[in-house]
C-alpha cells in the first residue's frame, strides 16, 4: 500500500460520492441543454428551472466532496499524523450525503428556496452548516495533534474556514432586492474569487510537491504570493456584480480595477506550475496527474482569468450582463478551477488508496478523457460566447425583445448539446477507469 497514514483511506468514499454526483450533475446538464432546443422535453417531470437547480446544486456539492476528500488525504502527509477521528469524518460523510440527496430530490418536488446556488430549504442549510462545522473541527483538531503544520494546511484550513463563514451569509434574506443581491454574491463571488482560490491553491501546491519532488519551500513561496493575490484583487473585485443593481456609484471605479486584476492570481498558478514541473527532480509515473494539474493551472486561467476580465469591466459588462456570454465564463471558470483539481487530486490519491498496492493504470484513459473533456468545454464555452455575441447585439444593441433573439442562437445551442455529449463521453472514460479499475489488471502490470 503507497499511503503513509491508515486514517488517509477515509478519503475515498468522498472521491467515490464526488464522481457520482459529478455523473448525475452531467446527466442534468445535457437535460437542461436538450431543453434548449426542444422546450418541452421531459415536461412536466423535470422543468428548465428545477433541472438547472439541481445541475448547478450537484456541481457544488460535488466538489464540496472533493474538497473533502482531498483535505483528509493530504492532511496525515501534510502535518505527519493521522486524522483526529476517522469516526468523526464518516458520520460526517454520510450526513452530508443525505443532506445533499434529499435536498436534490426535493427540488424535484418543489422543495426550494429561490435563491440562484443557494437554493437549499432551510433545514438542509442548517445541516449543510454543521457538517462543514464537524469536518473544519476534524481538520483543526488533526493540525493540533500533528508533528507539523505546514503551509498548505495553514492555507486550506482558512479556505475552508471561510467557506463555513461566508456559507452563513445564505441565512440573511433581506425584503430589498438590492440588499438581497448585495449579500448574495457574498457567498457566490467571494467563494470563488476568494475562499475557494485558496483550497485550490494549496491543492495545487500539494500536488505540484508530490509530483514534481522539488522543495516545500520553493512551492510555499509561491503559495503565499497566489493567495496574497487572491485577497488583494479578488475581495473588493466583488465590486464587479455591484454595477447595475441598486449599489453606490463608486463601485463602478472599484470594481473594475479591483476585477481587471483578479487575472493575477490565476496567472501566477500557471507561471508556478510551469516553472515547478520544468525544474521537476523526479518523472513522476502518474503522468495523467501531472497532466490534470497542469491542466487545472491553464484551464482556470482561461475560464476564470480571460474569460472573467472578457466582461469585467463595466463599459463592457453593460451590454453583457446577465447574457450567455456570463453563462459561457461560469461553466469554463468553474470546470477549469474547480473540477479540474478535484479530478488532479482524485486521479493522484485514488490510486495510492486502492488495495492493489498503488499501481497506477490506465493511464492511456484517463489521459484521453482529460483531453476529451477540456476540449469539449471549451467549444461549450465558445459556442455560449457565439451565442452571447449574437445576444448582445439583437437584444443589447438593437433592442430586440428576448425570447426573439433566441430564435437566433439556436446553432449555438445545438453545438453547445452536441460538446455536452462528447465531455459526457470523456467522463464516462474516466468514470469507467476510476470505478472498474480492477485489481486484474493491476497484478498483471505489477
Ligand atoms: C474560478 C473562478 C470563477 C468562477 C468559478 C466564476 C464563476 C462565475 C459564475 C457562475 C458567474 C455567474 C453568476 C450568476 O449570475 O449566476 C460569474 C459571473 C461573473 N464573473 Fe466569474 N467566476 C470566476 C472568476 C472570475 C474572475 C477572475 C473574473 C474577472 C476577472 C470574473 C468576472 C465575472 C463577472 C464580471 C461576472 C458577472 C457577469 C454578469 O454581469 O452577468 N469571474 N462568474
Ligand atoms: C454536458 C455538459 C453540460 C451541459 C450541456 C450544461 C448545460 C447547462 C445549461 C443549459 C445551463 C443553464 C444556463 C441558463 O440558465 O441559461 C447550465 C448552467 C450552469 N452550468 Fe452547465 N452544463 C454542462 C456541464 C457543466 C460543467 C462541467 C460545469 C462545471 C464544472 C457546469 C456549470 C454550470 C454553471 C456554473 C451554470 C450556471 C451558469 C450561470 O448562471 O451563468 N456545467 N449548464
Ligand atoms: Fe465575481
Amino acid at each position: 500500500m503507497k499511503y503513509q497514514f491508515e486514517s488517509q483511506r477515509v478519503s475515498y468514499p468522498y472521491f467515490v460520492a464526488a464522481m457520482a454526483l459529478f455523473a448525475a450533475q452531467i446527466l442534468f446538464g445535457l437535460v437542461i441543454g436538450a431543453q434548449y432546443l426542444w422546450p418541452d422535453l421531459l415536461f412536466p417531470a423535470i422543468p428548465f428551472n428545477i433541472g438547472r437547480m439541481i445541475h448547478i446544486n450537484l456541481l457544488v456539492v460535488w466538489l464540496i466532496f472533493g474538497f473533502m476528500g482531498a483535505a483528509y488525504y493530504l492532511l496525515p502527509e501534510e502535518v505527519e499524523g493521522e486524522i483526529y477521528s476517522t469516526k468523526l469524518a464518516l458520520v460526517q460523510f454520510w450526513m452530508f450525503l443525505v443532506g445533499g440527496a434529499t435536498a436534490i430530490v426535493g427540488y424535484l418536488f418543489g422543495w426550494h428556496d429561490g435563491r440562484e446556488f443557494l437554493e437549499q430549504p432551510f433545514l438542509i442549510k442548517v445541516a449543510i452548516v454543521i457538517v462543514v462545522l464537524m469536518f473544519i473541527f476534524n481538520m483543526i483538531m488533526t493540525m493540533i495533534k500533528g508533528r507539523r503544520r505546514t503551509s498548505i494546511s495553514i492555507v486550506l484550513l482558512t479556505g475552508f474556514l471561510g467557506l463555513a463563514v461566508f456559507y452563513l451569509f445564505a441565512f440573511y434574506k433581506p425584503a430589498n432586492m438590492t440588499v438581497d443581491k448585495y449579500y448574495w454574491w457574498f457567498v457566490v463571488h467571494l467563494w470563488v474569487e476568494g475562499v475557494w482560490e485558496l483550497i485550490m491553491a494549496a491543492l495545487l501546491s500539494f500536488l505540484l510537491i508530490k509530483l514534481t519532488g522539488i522543495d516545500r519551500e520553493v512551492a510555499e513561496k509561491w503559495l503565499y504570493v497566489i493567495v496574497g493575490l487572491t485577497f488583494l484583487t479578488g475581495i473588493i473585485g466583488t465590486g464587479h456584480h455591484y454595477y447595475w443593481i441598486g449599489t453606490p456609484a463608486f463601485w463602478h471605479t472599484w470594481g473594475m480595477w479591483f476585477s481587471a486584476f483578479e487575472i493575477l492570481p490565476f496567472a501566477a498558478m500557471v507561471a508556478f506550475s510551469f516553472k515547478m514541473i520544468s525544474k521537476r527532480a523526479r518523472n513522476h509515473p502518474n503522468r495523467a496527474a501531472v497532466l490534470w494539474t497542469i491542466g487545472a493551472a491553464v484551464l482556470s486561467f482561461l475560464g476564470a482569468g480571460v474569460w472573467g476580465f472578457m466582461h469585467t469591466l463595466p463599459q463592457i459588462n453593460f451590454y453583457t450582463h446577465g447574457t450567455q456570454i456570463t453563462a459561457s465564463h461560469g461553466h469554463l471558470a468553474f470546470y477549469g478551477a474547480y473540477a479540474v483539481i478535484v479530478l488532479a487530486m482524485t486521479s493522484y490519491a485514488v490510486p495510492n488508496l486502492r488495495k492493489t498496492t498503488g499501481i497506477i493504470t490506465h493511464q492511456k484513459q484517463e489521459i484521453f478523457a482529460f483531453w476529451t473533456m477540456a476540449v469539449s468545454m471549451i467549444f461549450i464555452a465558445l459556442s455560449l460566447t457565439g451565442a452571447g455575441i449574437v445576444q448582445v447585439y439583437l437584444q443589447r444593441v438593437l433592442g430586440m425583445p428576448y425570447m426573439e433573439t433566441q430564435s437566433y442562437m439556436t446553432v449555438f445551442y445545438a453545438i453547445r448539446l452536441f460538446f455536452g455529449v462528447t465531455f459526457a463521453i470523456g467522463l464516462a472514460v474516466y468514470l469507467y477507469d476510476f470505478f472498474f479499475n480492477g485489481s486484474s489488471k493491476s497484478l498483471k502490470q505489477g
